[in-house]
């Protein structure tokens, strides 16, 4: 393999990056990954072991003395989960050259912004990188990421490969109400912001439960004072709408901004709804996943494909290279919680599925 050591490098961005060596001149770069951010509370699968496998297959590859006709980069994006900053994917859209202002302006809840942890950790300055590759350097981007649910455990399948990753958006809802003492204020002369916030959480499941595959979540509510003897003034919650289909996702929206206004109306409160992400559902690569279900196949005897209702990093990447994913086992579909579990086997069994896939890849650009 050429360049056979992995050298580790972190980016602006937090991203860090292996790479195989540099590529022969006009070669290109098969990208490979996932996140190394995880959720609180989380498990030690979710992001990690996209990291860490295709660290491992290269090793393999290369006791193997197997040439690869492209250059490897191996990358550990930051800030995919989205928990600091209400939005996702931050690591990955700065090393494709998305980081917007908005972005920047993004802020957690001690009020510091994306932009000002950035120049904070880059010598006071930080301009937005541009994309790392250009797309016609790239052969592509692969992701191995657990399955987080439980379709592969019920075919009996170790792995599956990944048809579409579903289209989300995220925002960042205020309810404004008025406090008051808890004990002398009648409940018809309150305005409680945390009511009218109760109010919408239960709109927006009625709203996703009547209409499958849609997901609505409400995962984050600060009350404010937050005080047991205080009506609450305001309400600041978290929205989080999933859908395959785009037009879906995007009429879910504009029902629970309407649902909010109306809410808001009737108990006094003031409302606003602030859009911090929104992603349309990314189709995989016909080629890369076709390949890919090839190495499932060698390993499993048949390929399930699976739609994605997870968001990946591949989501990102997509703007700039097609992409494929690989989706491993994972005890019960269990995921964003300590007991998430992928059995060692099963991890052997995606190494193998990378491999092949990798040699398959290699044979292909030798063509
Ligand atoms: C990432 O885990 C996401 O789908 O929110
Ligand atoms: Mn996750
Ligand atoms: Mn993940």
């Amino acid at each position: 393999m050429r360049g056979a050591g992995l050298s580790v490098r972190v980016d602006t961005t937090g991203n860090l990056i292996g790479r195989t060596g540099t590529p022969a001149k006009g070669a290109k770069t098969l990208l490979m990954g996932s996140h190394l951010d995880t959720v609180r509370d989380a498990g030690r699968f979710d992001g990690a072991l996209g990291v860490l496998l295709p660290i491992a297959a290269l090793e393999i590859v290369r006791a193997r003395r197997v040439t690869l006709p492209f250059a490897v980069e191996v990358l550990g994006f930051s800030e995919e989960e989205g928990v600091r900053f209400s939005s996702g994917y931050i690591g990955s859209k700065g090393y494709v050259g998305r980081l917007g202002k908005a972005d920047l302006r993004l802020r957690d809840c001690w009020g510091i912004s994306v932009g000002e942890v950035l120049a904070k950790n880059n010598g006071g300055r930080f301009t937005p990188p541009g994309p790392a590759h250009s797309g016609k350097e790239l052969v592509g981007y692969l992701e191995v990421h657990i399955e987080q649910g439980p379709v592969l455990e019920e075919r009996g399948l170790a792995a599956g490969v990944v048809s579409a990753i579903a289209g989300q958006t995220r925002a960042t809802i205020v309810f404004g109400g008025r406090a008051g003492h808890a004990g002398t204020t009648p409940m018809a002369l309150r305005r409680d912001a945390l009511a009218g916030a109760a109010e919408f959480i239960l709109a927006a499941e009625a709203l996703a439960r009547g209409r499958p595959p849609l997901v609505a979540t409400v995962g984050r509510i600060l009350a404010r004072p937050g005080a047991a003897n205080v009506i609450a003034r305001a309400a600041e919650l978290t929205l989080d709408v999933r859908h395959p289909v785009d037009a879906r996702r995007r009429t879910a929206c504009a029902r629970l901004r309407k649902a909010g206004r109306t809410i808001a109306k009737g108990r006094g409160l003031t409302f606003s709804m602030d859009v911090t992400q929104d992603n349309g559902a990314v189709p995989c690569s016909r080629e890369l996943t076709g390949l890919l279900a090839r190495s499932v196949c060698g390993r499993e005897g048949r390929c399930a494909a699976l739609a994605s209702g997870a968001g990946h990093d591949a989501v990102i990447v997509s703007s700039l290279a097609p992409v494929a994913m690989l989706f491993v086992r994972c005890r019960g579909g269990i995921s964003h919680h300590p007991d998430e579990y992928v059995a060692p086997r099963d991890i052997e069994a995606a190494l193998g599925i990378v491999v092949d896939f990798l040699c398959r890849l290699a044979s292909r650009y030798s063509e």
